[in-house]
């Protein structure tokens, strides 16, 4: 199996080729353009492997992305390259509609050029799987009834989930319009190992381990649902090769958190592996709202569950423990990130949970 992984140094993209590579051995070519997102140390795992090969580029690139594919001849792609966190698209929402938007439609049309050109049972066996998230779906009140399901309609809120969205269409249309073999994929919030410290998460883990201000937004009342990053990338990979052309699946944990409870567990976790002087509780602060903040996200994954037979195997208390710990053990990972952050950038690292 020949897969192409748009995206493969960033945070997600890293979990599924160290899982394509390392545990289903399949050949994968790893396309990131490195940007502040991507990081070649989350592809440690898998450097110098004979089945892996990283190329530097751009996916807004038309020429390189022809190249690239018609060069590697994959069975599959996977694309996850994107500009990922909302609080930059609410300050710059440009690079977002460029790569978002038009690098999508790009890596459209360079896969259906050598789609096009296959043989009639490769071009059948030919899938394109576009990975995106509930974000696009909008919020949701806090009936527990209430969940994101395959047919929800679509209803974004920042810049980045309307660009996102605007992503989704592009590749259903291409498989309506061209019969191109693509599946949609909408994941809910996911957390875990190699994560940029930008995010809630990893950055309330790295900011309590310095003994900073835990920085969280409005009352911390916003409810995300978690999913384990290993998870995602073991959904993505049945997903692919299960899914029917033309659909969409919903993946998610079943986990629902507000943020508050979620800044608490960290502290509580941290508190209890690596024990300090106060409760790491005592460092949390409550700063001013994200505009459009969503109040809830919950996915109803039933139509993953029953058709394909896909189960997360992480919950909240098991995944976020792990986390803690991968961080508590990797320091040679974040310690040049958070670094290279330095003076006016790390306010970033305050204000963004
Ligand atoms: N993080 C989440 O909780 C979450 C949830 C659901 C869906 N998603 C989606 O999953 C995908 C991956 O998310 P992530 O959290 O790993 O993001 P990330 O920001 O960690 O990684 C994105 C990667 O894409 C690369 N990239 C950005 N622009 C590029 C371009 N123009 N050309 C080539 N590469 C480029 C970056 O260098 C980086 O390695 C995204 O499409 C995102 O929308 C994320």
């Amino acid at each position: 199996m020949r897969v192409i992984v748009t995206g493969g140094a960033g945070f997600i993209g890293s979990a599924l080729v160290r899982h394509l590579v390392l545990e289903q051995s399949y050949d994968v070519l790893t396309i990131d353009a490195l940007t502040y997102a991507g990081n070649l140390a989350s592809l440690r795992a898998v450097e110098g492997r004979a089945h892996h090969r990283f190329l530097h580029a751009d996916i807004r690139d038309g020429a390189a992305m022809k190249a690239a594919i018609h060069d590697f001849r994959p069975d599959r792609i996977m694309h996850l390259a994107a500009e990922s966190h909302v609080d930059r698209s609410i300050t710059g929402a440009a690079d977002f509609i460029m790569t978002n938007v038009v690098g999508t439609f790009t890596l459209l049309e360079a896969a259906r050029d050598y789609w096009n050109g296959l043989a009639d049972e490769a071009k059948a066996a030919f899938r394109f799987l576009h990975v995106s998230t509930d974000e696009v779906y909008g919020s949701l009140d806090e009936n527990p009834e209430a969940l994101f399901r395959e047919d929800t309609p679509y209803d974004p809120s920042s810049p980045y989930s309307a660009s996102k969205a605007a992503s989704d269409h592009l590749a259903k249309a291409w498989h309506r319009t061209y019969g191109m073999p693509i599946v949609v994929s909408n994941c809910s919030n996911n957390y875990g190992p190699y994560h940029f410290p930008e995010k809630l998460i990893p950055l309330t883990i790295l900011n309590a381990l310095a003994g900073r201000e835990l920085p969280v937004y409005g009352a911390g009342e916003n409810i995300r649902d978690w999913l384990y990053v290993e998870d995602h990338a073991r959904a993505l990979d049945l997903i692919v090769e299960r899914g029917v052309p033309g659909e969409t699946y919903n993946v998610g944990g079943r986990n629902e958190r507000r943020n508050i409870d979620v800044v608490h567990r960290i502290c509580q976790v941290l508190d209890r592996l690596l024990p300090a002087d106060r409760p790491r509780e005592e460092l949390i602060r409550f700063v001013t709202d994200r505009p459009g903040h969503d109040a809830r996200y919950a996915i109803d994954a039933t139509r993953l569950e029953n058709e394909l037979g896909w189960r997360a195997r992480e919950d909240f208390d098991s995944g976020i423990e792990k986390t803690v710990q991968w961080y508590l053990d990797n320091a040679w990972w974040w310690q040049p990130l958070r670094d290279g952050y330095g003076g006016e950038r790390l306010g970033l690292l305050e204000k963004t949970a």
